[in-house]
């Protein structure tokens, strides 16, 4: 028998043991690209969470700092629209740094695409992107990002840092949700 949790599951997209492999991978990517260099992590709260814990303990070479931002997308009900309002800004000064986005899925694209040229204009030395998922479907924009996890479909999901209704977040995997969670 499983948990509550477990039963509104229908279906696990990505294992635990499938994340852990992934950013063991990016981690050596970015490790190769960064190598000696001072790198600003910047998480978006809140799904970021588990990426950013878990990405940056991979990182070998990599020195790092840490900040975190919290954004809210506004649009007609879940429906990203790209206006985008900061809810909560960066502490850490932009300027000649270098940025990593740690950022959980990238959906539409408008909230990452909207955050890039907003960092980007405060005069980092450079800014690239690290994302878990991405359903590459649902793009309206065209995003750069250098570092990818999975490609997933267009489907909601929950766990590892992504909720539905703030809950799901500490699921150790990323799966879809049963019907019976959101019908009610
Ligand atoms: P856009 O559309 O601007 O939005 O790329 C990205 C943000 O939307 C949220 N999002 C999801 N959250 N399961 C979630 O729990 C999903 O399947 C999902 N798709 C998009 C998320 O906050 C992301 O940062
Ligand atoms: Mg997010």
């Amino acid at each position: 028998m499983g948990s509550a949790r477990e039963q509104d599951i229908k279906h696990i997209l990505l294992t635990e043991q499938q994340i852990s492999d992934k950013l063991d991978e990016l981690a050596a990517q970015i490790d190769a690209d960064y190598a000696d260099r001072d790198v600003l992590l910047v998480g978006v709260l809140k799904g970021a969470v588990m990426v950013m814990a878990d990405l940056s303990r991979k990182l070998k070479h990599t020195r790092t700092s840490m900040d975190w931002m919290a954004v809210s997308s506004y649009g007609s009900g879940t429906k990203s629209s790209g206006v985008v309002r900061i809810l909560k800004d960066l502490d850490a000064d932009l300027t000649g740094r270098h940025v990593l986005i740690v950022e959980d899925i990238i959906d539409s694209g408008l909230t990452l695409s909207w955050l890039i040229s907003n960092l980007r204009s405060r005069g980092v030395a450079s800014i690239e992107v690290a994302a878990m998922l991405r359903k590459p479907d649902a793009a309206k924009v065209e995003v750069d990002v250098k570092y990818i996890g999975f490609d997933i479909p267009n489907e909601f999901v929950v766990g590892y840092g992504l909720d539905y209704a703030e809950q799901y977040r500490s699921l150790p995997y990323v799966g879809t949700l049963a019907p019976h969670v959101y019908e009610g």
